[in-house]
């Protein structure tokens, strides 16, 4: 038995009344079942966990990592823990706001009307052009607060409000700034990861708006090269009033070959074919999807693409909910995530995606927690590393403030986590 082993620990949390986790099944589509363990403990030794059990008899004997500390012991008070929520789709880097434009369309201006009007992406390109470094650093830092206090442990965050390589390459060195596996975080966001991607094709901006083949090439040519090291990942808006099929395959054909992984916005305000390309180039993940066919969708099963639904961009331009069902039927792997961004979707906090997913779109309270904790890890090319609470893997948890996980979904507009628990090496 277990009991019988010495296991090494820094910290150790007792007193879990529910530790709720999510098996990361190797067949996609329907989620494994939840993992719940009542009165549950969880050892962690340099940030990686080392092991998970009831507390009491089945107990191994923990031995300190150092010999010079004691175990750290952390009380749950007999609340429930998760794995901490992976947000792999945000626009977190951005100045000023859109609330004048949020109201027009409550009014009936619709989205895709104010991009072609020079609006939308690019009201927010302006304000951010026109902010320094200490300005959109500040506002970034004060958005991750708040996504950690709604239970975020990892978020992915976008360039793509600069729109030129000084601009784009400011927000690459914020987004890398506000990293907490580097070195020199700031004590304040200890807790979050962060994973950077260029989008320079967002949108064409608008000096170029006459010539759009320039502004092309100067992403390929010369962003591409630029910035490989500071963006883990290279995303386009593939759409009508963005960037074609073909100019999205010509950026991310590049940016594969510079070895960037690749991510699309696909198919949310029309059949853009994003996701079949998606599907072509062997992206990490497709998000949006609200067009995509179902050859789309198989397409994208055969190539290991994640589908990234974001139900915040719903519920800003009160348009239809993609149906999860019709993703999750045809066998894709199904993230939720904010898309925390100033014009579709101004919305820090998983919990609400996770409500909106249950109620609107039709998904269970365990396939949204795959959603937003081991399928987000896997749209980062992260499961064997985060997402899940299972030895070996990193300490990135949630620490509710409720006794049991069924409150999660119908509890809802309040937050529900008390904080998240991270160790790091
Ligand atoms: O994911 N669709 C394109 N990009 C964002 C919106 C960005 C914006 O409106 O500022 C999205 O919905
Ligand atoms: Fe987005």
């Amino acid at each position: 038995s277990q009991s019988a082993h010495t296991i090494r620990a820094d910290t150790v949390i007792r007193n879990i009344g529910q530790l709720v986790t999510v098996a990361q099944s190797p067949l996609p589509g329907a989620s494994g079942p939840l993992q719940v363990i009542d009165h549950a403990l969880v050892s962690i030794s340099q940030g990686r966990i080392t092991w998970i059990g009831r507390e009491g008899e089945e107990e191994p004997q923990f031995q300190s990592t150092t010999t010079e500390e004691d175990i750290a012991i952390i009380d749950a008070e007999g609340a429930v823990i998760t794995p901490g929520f992976v947000d792999s789709h945000t626009h977190l880097v951005f100045a000023g706001d859109r609330a004048q434009e949020f109201h027009l369309r409550r009014a009936g201006t619709n989205y895709g009307e104010l991009l072609a009007r020079g609006q939308g992406i690019l009201t927010t390109m302006n304000a951010t052009r026109s902010a320094d470094e200490e300005t959109l650093l500040g506002l970034a830092q004060e958005r991750l607060r708040s996504l950690s206090g709604y239970g975020t442990t990892t978020v992915e965050i976008k360039t793509g409000y600069g729109l030129n390589p000084e601009s784009e390459e400011q927000c690459l060195h914020i987004i890398n700034k506000l990293n907490a596996t580097d070195t020199n975080t700031l004590p304040a966001l200890k807790e979050v990861r962060v994973l950077p991607t260029f989008l320079g094709a967002h949108s064409v901006p608008p000096e170029y708006r006459e010539r759009r083949e320039a502004y092309i090439e100067l992403v390929i040519e010369e962003m591409l090269p630029r910035f490989v090291g500071l963006a883990r990942f290279c995303d386009v808006f593939c759409e009508r009033e963005a960037f074609t099929l073909d100019e999205s395959r010509r950026i991310l054909t590049r940016a594969k070959e510079l070895g960037y992984l690749l991510k699309l916005h696909a198919d949310q305000l029309s059949p853009s074919g994003g996701s079949r390309l998606a599907a072509e180039l062997g992206a990490v993940s497709a998000d949006h999807l609200d067009y995509a066919s179902d050859k789309d969708l198989d397409a994208m099963r055969e190539a290991g693409v994640v589908a990234t639904l974001l139900p915040g961009c719903s519920y800003t331009l009160r348009s239809p909910y993609p149906t999860a069902r019709r993703f999750l039927d045809h066998g894709l792997h199904v993230a939720l995530a904010t898309d925390f961004n100033p014009g579709t979707s101004y919305c820090e906090n998983m919990q609400m995606i996770l409500g909106l997913a249950m109620s609107s779109m039709g998904m269970s309270l365990e396939e949204a927690l795959t959603a937003a904790t081991i399928n987000g890890a896997r749209a980062l090319a992260l499961q064997d590393e985060i997402g899940s609470i299972e030895v070996g893997k990193q300490c990135e948890l949630a620490l509710w403030s409720i006794q049991d996980y069924h409150e999660i979904g119908y509890h809802f507009g309040t937050n529900l986590v008390r904080t998240t628990l991270v160790k790091r090496q």
